[in-house]
């Protein structure tokens, strides 16, 4: 399927497996046919009894794999993270845009599950340094996923221990995280979240403001820089 120039696929794909990261659960699928794109690009998830696919950024993209790290907080997700081994899932993508890569000093930000593409991110560029904040211990223990990373807990935020020269910012995380980066780091790279319905420039429903502007998260981002 050719979206916006790209090519994105469209295949059910097998459940190797679905694992406990601290509240997270790693949700591991056979890769099939399926690109994994460049980190910060997302797919869409078929979940079981819901009529719409829910967007996830690719976590891991071990040999013949396809990872994704998901926060159950509703029932799609929720229904994501029960997936047995066997089961099959309809994956669309690699969809949007992802990170520029082409840096001189990365430091990868992320906050609770904005650490979900980092992983994948760290890999592509070397594993540079990475600062990631979290909510509780428990959702601290996803940290794992990205050794040697910086951890901090609230009340500590991931804005209190940036460098003062941080560099190439890359960031994922909530809004007020990413507010908050980007008024520290005016050209930090953001990615920005919002609820999608088809992931490919054609419902509208994922259109947001951002620096007074309006745009479609899917095919504008999720990764803006300069809210550009
Ligand atoms: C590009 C992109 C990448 C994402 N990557 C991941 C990921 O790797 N791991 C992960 O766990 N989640 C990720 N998300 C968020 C995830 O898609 C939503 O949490 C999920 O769709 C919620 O579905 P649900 O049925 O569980 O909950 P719902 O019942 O749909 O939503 C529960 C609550 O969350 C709100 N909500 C739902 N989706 C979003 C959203 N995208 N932004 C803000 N609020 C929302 C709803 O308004 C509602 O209040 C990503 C979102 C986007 C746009
Ligand atoms: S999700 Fe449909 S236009 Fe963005």
């Amino acid at each position: 399927m050719s979206l916006g120039g790209r090519f994105a696929g469209r295949q059910g794909l097998a459940v190797v497996g679905a694992e406990p990261v601290g509240p997270y659960t790693l949700l591991r699928l056979e890769r099939g046919q399926l690109e994994p794109g460049i980190p910060g690009q997302f797919f869409m998830l078929e979940a079981p009894g819901r009529v719409l696919p829910r967007p996830m950024s690719l976590c891991q993209a071990p040999p013949g794999e396809l990872a994704f790290l998901i926060d159950p907080i509703g029932p799609g997700t929720r229904a994501l993270c029960e997936l047995k081994a066997g089961r099959t899932v309809l994956v669309l993508g690699p969809l949007g845009n992802g990170f520029d890569l082409d840096l001189e000093r990365p430091l990868l930000v992320a906050g609770g599950i904005g650490i979900a593409p980092m992983p994948y991110l760290a890999e592509a560029l070397r594993h540079p340094p990475a600062v990631l904040g979290f909510r509780t211990e428990r959702h601290a223990e996803a940290a794992r996923l990205l050794p040697g990373a910086t951890v901090v807990v609230e009340p500590r935020l991931v804005t209190d221990v940036l460098p003062h020269d941080p560099g190439d910012v890359l960031a994922c995380g909530p809004e007020p995280m990413l507010e908050a980066v980007r008024a520290l780091v005016p050209r930090a790279q953001l990615a920005w979240e919002a609820p999608m319905a088809c992931g490919f420039g054609a419902c509208y429903g994922c259109v947001v403001e951002i620096a007074g502007r309006y745009r479609r998260l899917c095919v504008d981002g999720p990764v803006l820089r300069d809210a550009a």
